[in-house]
């Protein structure tokens, strides 16, 4: 942890303020709010559904219809997702300039719901389909509704765009981000445990190229107490609307602070 800083917030807002070239890296906890569940813990969707056996190309390759069965449920709480106060707050952060792009493992699509605009998708997005047997994208609602598997025109099961467990990360997401977090003056990490690789080593890079890492997570993490400078702890609705207001006290006019936090 830093030294000094008496008031966290103050802080973190302070080193927002300073460098005004802030990058986020967000994970599932940002989405809680939304209605979304994250990964681990009691309540989260590895409780539910063995990753090994749901969640890797190789469960994918053997038995896509049972993977399926969790993948139609990401789908379904995904696409009645809304936005929440964090995801918003993000954006005004952007708009006001002291944000400048969000790196997500999220396949939601809530940053951009939001106005997000440079929205670096290192997991891929549930929104595309691809066949991978002969690459073939289709839209996910053009061949996808609740109770079916889709189908690729070739005859194969079409698997989500987003990245399973023994995938790589796509190519130029995987660039941007690491050129993203090698620059930042300030890594801001959001709702994620850190426990998954390589998304895990943009907080590592951005420290070791010099940036300040502000983590915001009610949690410990495996950053928390060595690579995070400023732990933030907190829901990300609601630090985040605390860091607005820090960051531009008495606006009152603007249109996108977040509010129903
Ligand atoms: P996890 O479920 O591992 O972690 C969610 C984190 O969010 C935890 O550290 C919680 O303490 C924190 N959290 C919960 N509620 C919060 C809130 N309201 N505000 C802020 N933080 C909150 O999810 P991820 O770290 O995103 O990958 O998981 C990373 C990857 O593991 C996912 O992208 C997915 C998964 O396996 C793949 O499937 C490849």
């Amino acid at each position: 942890m830093r030294a000094g800083g008496s008031d966290p917030i103050r802080e973190a807002a302070g080193l927002l303020a300073e460098h005004r070239n802030a990058v986020v890296l967000t994970g599932a906890g940002i989405s809680v709010a939304s209605g979304i569940p994250s990964f681990r813990g009691a309540q989260g969707m590895w409780a539910k559904y063995d990753p090994m056996e749901y969640a890797t190309l190789h469960a994918f390759m053997q038995s896509p219809r049972k993977v399926w069965e969790m993948l139609s449920e990401m789908l379904s709480v995904c696409g009645d997702a809304a936005p929440n106060a964090a995801h918003k707050g993000l954006a005004a952060l952007e708009e006001i300039g002291v944000v400048r792009a969000v790196i997500t493992q999220n396949v939601d699509g809530l940053h951009q719901a939001a106005g997000f605009r440079r929205v670096i998708e290192y997991h891929g997005n549930m929104e595309e389909l691809i066949c991978v047997f002969c690459w073939k994208r289709y839209r996910t609602r053009e061949r996808w509704t609740q109770g079916t598997v889709p189908l690729c025109d070739c005859g194969e099961i079409l698997k989500p765009n987003v990245v399973l467990f023994g995938e790589p990360i796509p190519w130029l997401a995987q660039e941007q981000a690491e050129e993203e977090a090698r620059t930042c003056g300030v890594l801001l990490v959001v709702g994620t445990s850190a426990q998954v690789s390589p998304a895990c080593d943009i907080p590592r890079i951005a420290k070791e190229s010099g940036a300040a890492v502000v983590e915001i997570n009610p949690e410990e993490t495996s950053l928390s107490g060595n690579v995070t400078d400023v732990h933030l702890r907190g829901s990300a609705s609601e630090v985040l609307w605390q860091l607005l207001k820090e960051l531009s006290p008495g606006d009152e006019a603007s249109p996108r602070t977040p509010s129903g936090h």
